[in-house]
Protein backbone atom coordinates (compact mmCIF):
# COMPACT_ATOMS: atom_id res chain seq x y z
CA UNK A 1 0.00 0.00 0.00
CA UNK A 2 3.03 2.00 0.38
CA UNK A 3 2.72 5.33 -0.99
CA UNK A 4 -0.91 4.81 -3.10
CA UNK A 5 -2.67 6.98 -0.70
CA UNK A 6 -0.09 9.78 -1.34
CA UNK A 7 -0.26 9.37 -5.18
CA UNK A 8 -4.30 9.21 -5.19
CA UNK A 9 -4.96 12.31 -3.62
CA UNK A 10 -1.80 14.09 -5.95
CA UNK A 11 -3.35 12.72 -9.18
CA UNK A 12 -6.81 13.67 -7.31
CA UNK A 13 -5.78 17.04 -7.37
CA UNK A 14 -4.43 17.42 -10.51
CA UNK A 15 -8.06 15.97 -12.15
CA UNK A 16 -9.95 18.47 -9.65
CA UNK A 17 -7.70 21.35 -11.78
CA UNK A 18 -8.16 19.97 -14.77
CA UNK A 19 -12.12 19.83 -14.31
CA UNK A 20 -12.31 23.43 -12.73
CA UNK A 21 -10.51 25.05 -16.23
CA UNK A 22 -13.42 23.45 -18.08
CA UNK A 23 -16.28 24.01 -15.56
CA UNK A 24 -17.58 26.87 -18.43
CA UNK A 25 -16.32 25.18 -21.48
CA UNK A 26 -18.39 24.08 -24.38
CA UNK A 27 -18.20 20.70 -24.01
CA UNK A 28 -19.99 18.03 -26.09
CA UNK A 29 -22.31 16.40 -24.19
CA UNK A 30 -24.10 12.59 -24.57
CA UNK A 31 -26.70 10.60 -23.60
CA UNK A 32 -26.25 7.08 -22.66
CA UNK A 33 -28.32 3.71 -22.80
CA UNK A 34 -30.99 6.10 -24.51
CA UNK A 35 -31.82 7.86 -21.43
CA UNK A 36 -31.93 11.41 -21.17
CA UNK A 37 -31.04 11.38 -17.38
CA UNK A 38 -27.47 9.36 -17.53
CA UNK A 39 -25.39 11.91 -19.52
CA UNK A 40 -21.94 11.57 -19.84
CA UNK A 41 -19.64 14.38 -21.26
CA UNK A 42 -16.40 14.58 -22.94
CA UNK A 43 -14.77 15.83 -19.80
CA UNK A 44 -15.99 12.55 -17.61
CA UNK A 45 -13.94 10.99 -20.56
CA UNK A 46 -11.29 13.10 -20.56
CA UNK A 47 -10.49 12.86 -16.73
CA UNK A 48 -11.38 9.18 -16.46
CA UNK A 49 -8.35 8.65 -19.10
CA UNK A 50 -6.30 11.07 -17.39
CA UNK A 51 -6.27 9.06 -14.21
CA UNK A 52 -6.37 6.03 -15.56
CA UNK A 53 -3.04 6.66 -17.64
CA UNK A 54 -1.46 8.32 -13.92
CA UNK A 55 -2.20 4.86 -12.22
CA UNK A 56 -0.68 2.83 -14.95
CA UNK A 57 2.45 4.95 -15.00
CA UNK A 58 3.08 3.87 -11.89
CA UNK A 59 1.33 0.29 -10.82
CA UNK A 60 1.12 -0.83 -14.47
CA UNK A 61 0.12 -4.33 -13.08
CA UNK A 62 -2.87 -3.09 -11.19
CA UNK A 63 -6.50 -3.20 -12.92
CA UNK A 64 -9.37 -1.04 -12.86
CA UNK A 65 -13.22 -0.88 -12.96
CA UNK A 66 -14.64 2.57 -14.47
CA UNK A 67 -17.80 4.59 -15.22
CA UNK A 68 -16.27 5.52 -18.75
CA UNK A 69 -15.34 2.38 -19.39
CA UNK A 70 -12.22 3.33 -20.97
CA UNK A 71 -10.41 0.46 -19.20
CA UNK A 72 -12.15 -2.23 -17.93
CA UNK A 73 -9.54 -5.46 -15.82
CA UNK A 74 -11.06 -6.02 -12.55
CA UNK A 75 -9.13 -9.80 -12.44
CA UNK A 76 -5.74 -7.77 -10.63
CA UNK A 77 -4.81 -7.84 -6.79
CA UNK A 78 -5.29 -4.37 -6.88
CA UNK A 79 -8.31 -2.86 -8.19
CA UNK A 80 -8.67 1.17 -9.14
CA UNK A 81 -12.63 1.74 -8.97
CA UNK A 82 -13.08 4.81 -10.48
CA UNK A 83 -15.71 7.34 -11.27
CA UNK A 84 -14.53 10.39 -12.75
CA UNK A 85 -17.14 12.80 -12.30
CA UNK A 86 -20.00 11.69 -9.96
CA UNK A 87 -22.72 14.14 -10.31
CA UNK A 88 -22.94 14.80 -14.11
CA UNK A 89 -26.07 16.34 -13.85
CA UNK A 90 -25.07 18.95 -11.23
CA UNK A 91 -21.47 19.69 -13.11
CA UNK A 92 -23.54 20.41 -16.17
CA UNK A 93 -26.61 22.35 -14.72
CA UNK A 94 -25.30 23.71 -11.67
CA UNK A 95 -21.51 23.25 -11.97
CA UNK A 96 -21.44 22.29 -8.74
CA UNK A 97 -22.24 19.08 -6.10
CA UNK A 98 -20.33 17.03 -8.29
CA UNK A 99 -17.10 14.94 -7.28
CA UNK A 100 -14.54 12.67 -7.86
CA UNK A 101 -14.27 9.71 -6.96
CA UNK A 102 -11.57 6.76 -6.62
CA UNK A 103 -11.31 3.81 -4.51
CA UNK A 104 -8.11 1.80 -4.33
CA UNK A 105 -9.61 -2.74 -3.23
CA UNK A 106 -6.36 -5.36 -2.47
CA UNK A 107 -8.08 -8.80 -2.78
CA UNK A 108 -11.91 -7.45 -2.80
CA UNK A 109 -10.92 -5.66 0.57
CA UNK A 110 -11.60 -1.35 0.17
CA UNK A 111 -8.28 0.13 1.13
CA UNK A 112 -8.47 3.77 0.69
CA UNK A 113 -11.51 5.86 -0.43
CA UNK A 114 -11.08 9.19 -1.88
CA UNK A 115 -13.99 11.62 -2.97
CA UNK A 116 -12.98 15.26 -3.78
CA UNK A 117 -15.92 17.59 -3.98
CA UNK A 118 -14.60 19.78 -7.22
CA UNK A 119 -16.21 23.14 -6.41
CA UNK A 120 -15.82 23.14 -2.59
CA UNK A 121 -12.73 21.93 -2.49
CA UNK A 122 -12.93 19.20 -0.14
CA UNK A 123 -10.23 16.27 -0.15
CA UNK A 124 -12.11 12.91 1.97
CA UNK A 125 -9.93 10.76 2.37
CA UNK A 126 -10.73 7.12 4.37
CA UNK A 127 -7.64 4.29 4.98
CA UNK A 128 -8.89 1.11 6.14
CA UNK A 129 -8.15 1.11 10.25
CA UNK A 130 -6.50 4.15 9.68
CA UNK A 131 -9.46 6.90 9.84
CA UNK A 132 -10.65 9.69 7.57
CA UNK A 133 -9.35 13.10 7.17
CA UNK A 134 -11.03 15.58 4.95
CA UNK A 135 -8.07 18.45 3.70
CA UNK A 136 -6.35 16.61 5.92
CA UNK A 137 -8.06 17.14 9.15
CA UNK A 138 -9.49 15.01 11.25
CA UNK A 139 -13.23 15.58 11.35
CA UNK A 140 -14.75 15.60 14.82
CA UNK A 141 -16.50 11.86 15.61
CA UNK A 142 -20.07 11.10 14.72
CA UNK A 143 -22.81 12.18 16.81
CA UNK A 144 -25.24 9.12 17.17
CA UNK A 145 -28.86 9.91 15.44
CA UNK A 146 -32.06 7.99 15.89
CA UNK A 147 -34.85 8.46 13.40
CA UNK A 148 -36.65 11.63 14.13
CA UNK A 149 -32.98 13.44 14.27
CA UNK A 150 -32.15 11.74 10.67
CA UNK A 151 -31.57 14.28 7.42
CA UNK A 152 -32.69 11.36 4.75
CA UNK A 153 -31.24 11.33 1.19
CA UNK A 154 -33.14 9.53 -0.90
CA UNK A 155 -34.42 10.58 -4.89
CA UNK A 156 -38.43 10.40 -6.13
CA UNK A 157 -36.94 7.44 -8.44
CA UNK A 158 -35.69 5.36 -5.40
CA UNK A 159 -38.69 5.89 -3.80
CA UNK A 160 -41.30 5.27 -7.08
CA UNK A 161 -39.36 2.21 -7.35
CA UNK A 162 -39.33 1.39 -3.89
CA UNK A 163 -43.43 1.34 -4.14
CA UNK A 164 -43.36 -0.03 -7.06
CA UNK A 165 -41.52 -3.43 -6.54
CA UNK A 166 -43.66 -3.32 -3.11
CA UNK A 167 -40.50 -3.10 -1.16
CA UNK A 168 -41.46 0.39 0.55
CA UNK A 169 -43.71 2.99 0.97
CA UNK A 170 -41.26 5.96 1.88
CA UNK A 171 -43.71 8.85 0.69
CA UNK A 172 -44.97 8.35 3.80
CA UNK A 173 -41.84 8.55 5.97
CA UNK A 174 -42.03 12.92 6.34
CA UNK A 175 -43.55 13.15 9.75
CA UNK A 176 -41.30 10.49 10.94
CA UNK A 177 -37.82 12.08 9.95
CA UNK A 178 -35.98 15.55 10.37
CA UNK A 179 -35.84 16.21 6.70
CA UNK A 180 -35.37 14.93 3.08
CA UNK A 181 -32.96 16.02 0.53
CA UNK A 182 -31.52 14.94 -2.38
CA UNK A 183 -28.11 16.10 -4.28
CA UNK A 184 -28.14 13.96 -6.91
CA UNK A 185 -24.25 12.72 -5.76
CA UNK A 186 -23.95 9.36 -4.34
CA UNK A 187 -20.51 9.50 -3.44
CA UNK A 188 -20.67 13.31 -2.06
CA UNK A 189 -23.93 12.11 0.31
CA UNK A 190 -21.92 9.29 1.41
CA UNK A 191 -19.60 11.32 2.70
CA UNK A 192 -22.07 13.67 3.93
CA UNK A 193 -22.92 11.03 6.09
CA UNK A 194 -19.47 9.79 7.02
CA UNK A 195 -18.99 13.90 8.60
CA UNK A 196 -22.56 14.06 10.05
CA UNK A 197 -24.18 16.36 7.53
CA UNK A 198 -26.93 14.21 6.61
CA UNK A 199 -27.98 10.70 7.78
CA UNK A 200 -28.72 8.23 5.83
CA UNK A 201 -28.54 7.68 1.92
CA UNK A 202 -30.47 5.26 -0.41
CA UNK A 203 -30.65 4.61 -3.86
CA UNK A 204 -31.97 1.63 -5.44
CA UNK A 205 -30.02 1.81 -8.68
CA UNK A 206 -26.33 2.65 -8.18
CA UNK A 207 -22.99 0.89 -9.43
CA UNK A 208 -19.98 0.27 -7.70
CA UNK A 209 -17.93 3.38 -8.80
CA UNK A 210 -20.53 5.40 -7.08
CA UNK A 211 -19.85 4.41 -3.66
CA UNK A 212 -16.70 1.66 -3.59
CA UNK A 213 -14.81 4.78 -2.58
CA UNK A 214 -17.50 6.37 -0.13
CA UNK A 215 -17.94 3.47 2.12
CA UNK A 216 -14.40 2.96 2.68
CA UNK A 217 -14.49 6.73 3.86
CA UNK A 218 -17.90 5.97 5.88
CA UNK A 219 -16.82 2.73 7.30
CA UNK A 220 -13.77 4.56 9.17
CA UNK A 221 -16.18 7.35 10.54
CA UNK A 222 -18.45 4.30 12.21
CA UNK A 223 -21.20 4.83 9.91
CA UNK A 224 -23.17 1.84 8.87
CA UNK A 225 -23.46 0.35 4.26
CA UNK A 226 -25.79 -3.09 3.56
CA UNK A 227 -22.29 -4.30 2.03
CA UNK A 228 -21.30 -5.28 5.38
CA UNK A 229 -23.25 -7.59 5.39
CA UNK A 230 -23.55 -8.56 1.73
CA UNK A 231 -21.50 -9.74 -0.78
CA UNK A 232 -20.12 -6.17 -2.99
CA UNK A 233 -19.77 -7.98 -6.26
CA UNK A 234 -16.87 -5.95 -8.39
CA UNK A 235 -19.05 -6.01 -11.52
CA UNK A 236 -20.73 -3.08 -13.70
CA UNK A 237 -24.49 -4.35 -12.21
CA UNK A 238 -26.77 -1.81 -10.81
CA UNK A 239 -27.80 -2.58 -7.52
CA UNK A 240 -29.28 -0.97 -4.00
CA UNK A 241 -27.21 0.67 -1.61
CA UNK A 242 -28.12 2.27 2.30
CA UNK A 243 -26.08 3.69 4.19
CA UNK A 244 -26.28 5.70 7.57
CA UNK A 245 -25.33 7.10 10.65
CA UNK A 246 -25.55 3.82 12.13
CA UNK A 247 -27.56 0.88 11.71
CA UNK A 248 -30.21 1.40 14.43
CA UNK A 249 -32.13 4.13 12.21
CA UNK A 250 -32.08 1.75 9.14
CA UNK A 251 -33.87 -0.91 11.50
CA UNK A 252 -36.59 2.37 12.29
CA UNK A 253 -37.33 2.95 8.58
CA UNK A 254 -37.48 -0.50 7.68
CA UNK A 255 -39.55 -1.93 10.79
CA UNK A 256 -42.12 1.53 9.86
CA UNK A 257 -41.82 2.00 5.95
CA UNK A 258 -40.56 -1.56 4.19
CA UNK A 259 -43.51 -3.94 3.52
CA UNK A 260 -42.25 -7.37 3.98
CA UNK A 261 -39.70 -6.99 7.04
C1 LIG B 1 -25.12 9.27 -10.58
C2 LIG B 1 -25.19 10.04 -9.27
C3 LIG B 1 -26.63 10.14 -8.82
C4 LIG B 1 -27.27 8.77 -8.68
C5 LIG B 1 -27.15 8.01 -9.98
C6 LIG B 1 -25.69 7.90 -10.39
P1 LIG B 1 -23.19 9.88 -12.36
O1 LIG B 1 -23.78 9.15 -11.01
O2 LIG B 1 -24.44 9.44 -8.25
O3 LIG B 1 -26.71 10.79 -7.58
O4 LIG B 1 -28.63 8.93 -8.35
O5 LIG B 1 -27.70 6.72 -9.83
O6 LIG B 1 -25.60 7.20 -11.61
O7 LIG B 1 -23.87 9.24 -13.54
O8 LIG B 1 -23.47 11.32 -12.25
O9 LIG B 1 -21.75 9.53 -12.28
CA1 LIG C 1 -21.64 8.11 -10.48
CA1 LIG D 1 -19.90 9.52 -13.45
Amino acid sequence: MEGRKEYIVEITKAAQQIILTKLNDNYAIDIKNNNQSDIVTEIDIEVEKFLVNKIKERYPNDGFITEENTVCDPNKDYVWIIDPIDGTMNFVYEQRDFAISIALYHEGIGEVGVVCNVVNDEMIVGVRNEGLSVNGIKPSPLTTVNLRQSIIDVSLRTMVTLNEKGIANLFKMSSSILSHRNIGSAAIRICDVALGRAHMYISDTLCIWDFAAGIIILREAGGYDNYMEEELKFTSDRVDLMVANNKGIVTELKDKFYFNN
